[in-house]
């Protein structure tokens, strides 16, 4: 890789131009007869070229080869990764889990994708398919795209390097990145190993939610998105190419890095962002608002208002509100919860052992109930309120679909389950008293 020190860019969908190599991007036009220092010209499209502008995403590369040359594929076997989630039976239980164990044979990050659950399919274009990984190797000689979603990548421990075609993004726990469909991409682990939770959107794009009487400000603020600089690998060798595409794994022979965009400009891209950024806001009054306010990035479907998925977190905050049960309200919902832990602890549930911890994982389906445990119940229903509460040290999140997210039957048989999660609930006591 031909740079030295990670750069970006800022803003969320810009229209972006960067260059590795000065005086390559053409001027005026897209495609010239003969692109600058001998390079292929090449359109990335994301969405339908007809899309509204507003929607519209594309980028134009400038190579030294163009993508189509590689290899015929073939099918790539690793049975932990799933991409039928349409159909099957599932029970409304509520279901929790440890942490998923590292890896004791050498895994990269494709080898350690391990599916948790999820709904719809590519086919459809719509739906999530919900991911952990947990890796102790390097991609190498191994370059990877997703054809059938984008990527929403959740680190929870050790540091990833993505070098993607449009440019290296570097992340740690409490960030995330974004990697659009088809754009290829090799996982470098800087810390020896690494585990996170992934959400594979089959359904339209993640982006910033509309903020209706928020007003232009909080939330995620555009600025704080950022897109890597072109930086390119030239090198050739016995390398393999793995395309998730149908459901499936495929693997094909490719005797260069296809990471060899010279030059690019564009809207469609992969992003990082910084959790710890967040604006969050909250009740200065009475009660909770519904955690909507916590909404990161989402992928609208059909019917407005009503999400494919939300990427939504419970980041370090104040809690103020006046006798108000502060932890998260006992909750049924017609969408479905999947939630995992960055670090610390969720203010719903204790930080005991065999609770939720970092790394582990929950899933609340469809009018399920949930809500805080008996012991957060006590607590809560006791505490002194003329004084705030300063949560801190603390990241959770939520994949939150309208759809019924099945749990793979690996995920429900898995021996890091939390079979007795429901019991947190058993010690919750009738209080009332009949006048
Ligand atoms: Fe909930």
């Amino acid at each position: 890789m031909n740079e030295t020190s990670i750069r970006y860019q800022s803003g969320f969908g810009n229209e972006f131009a960067t260059e590795a190599v000065a005086g390559t991007l053409p001027v005026g036009q897209n495609s010239p007869q003969r692109v600058a220092h001998g390079l292929y010209a090449e359109q990335l499209s994301g969405t339908a070229f007809t899309a509204p502008r507003s929607e519209n995403r594309r980028s134009w590369l400038y190579r030294i080869r163009p993508a189509a040359v590689h290899g015929m594929f073939e099918a790539y076997a690793q049975p932990r990764l799933s991409g039928e989630f349409a159909h099957g039976p599932v029970s409304p239980d509520q279901l929790r889990w440890d942490p998923l164990p590292m890896p004791e044979a050498p895994t990269d990050f494709v080898d350690g994708l391990y599916s948790m659950g999820g709904n719809g399919s590519a086919d459809e274009q719509s739906g999530v398919g919900i991911h952990m990984y947990a890796a102790n190797r390097s991609m190498d000689g191994r370059y990877f795209y997703d054809a059938d979603g984008e990527l929403l990548i959740v680190p929870q421990s050790g540091r990833l390097r993505l070098h993607t075609e449009l440019g290296v993004l570097e992340l740690e726990p409490e960030e995330i990145a974004v990697m659009p469909r088809g754009v290829r991409f090799r996982v470098e682990l800087p810390d020896g190993q690494a585990r996170g939770y992934v959400a594979e959107n089959f359904g339209a794009q993640l982006r910033l939610p509309d903020l209706g009487p928020i007003g232009a400000n909080s939330l995620a603020l555009p600025r704080d998105f950022l897109s890597p600089v072109a930086a390119y690998e030239d090198i050739e060798g016995d390398f393999e190419l793995i395309a998730r595409f149908g459901g499936h794994l495929w693997r094909a022979a490719i005797d260069h890095s296809p990471l060899d965009v010279v030059a690019w400009h564009g809207n469609y891209a992969p992003y990082k962002y910084d959790l710890r950024r967040f604006n969050t806001i909250g009740s200065i009054s009475v009660d909770h608002p519904d955690p909507s306010i916590f909404t990161v990035l989402t992928s609208p479907s059909d019917t407005p208002g009503t999400a494919n998925m939300d990427f939504v977190i419970f980041p370090p905050r104040w809690l103020v509100a006046e006798h108000t049960f502060r932890p998260p309200y006992f909750h049924r919902n017609v969408a479905s919860e999947f939630m995992g832990l960055i670090v610390g602890e969720y203010d719903a549930k204790e930080a005991r052992s065999g609770g939720f911890v970092p790394g582990g994982a929950s899933l609340h389906n469809c009018m399920s109930g949930h809500g805080p445990d008996a012991a957060t119940f006590e607590k809560a229903s006791a505490a002194e309120l003329s004084k705030a509460d300063h949560l801190t040290g603390t990241m959770a999140f939520m994949f939150e679909t309208r759809r019924v997210i099945r749990p793979c039957a690996q995920a429900l048989g898995a021996a890091h389950r939390q079979t007795g999660y429901t019991e947190c609930w058993a010690d919750l006591k009738k209080h009332f008293q009949a006048p």
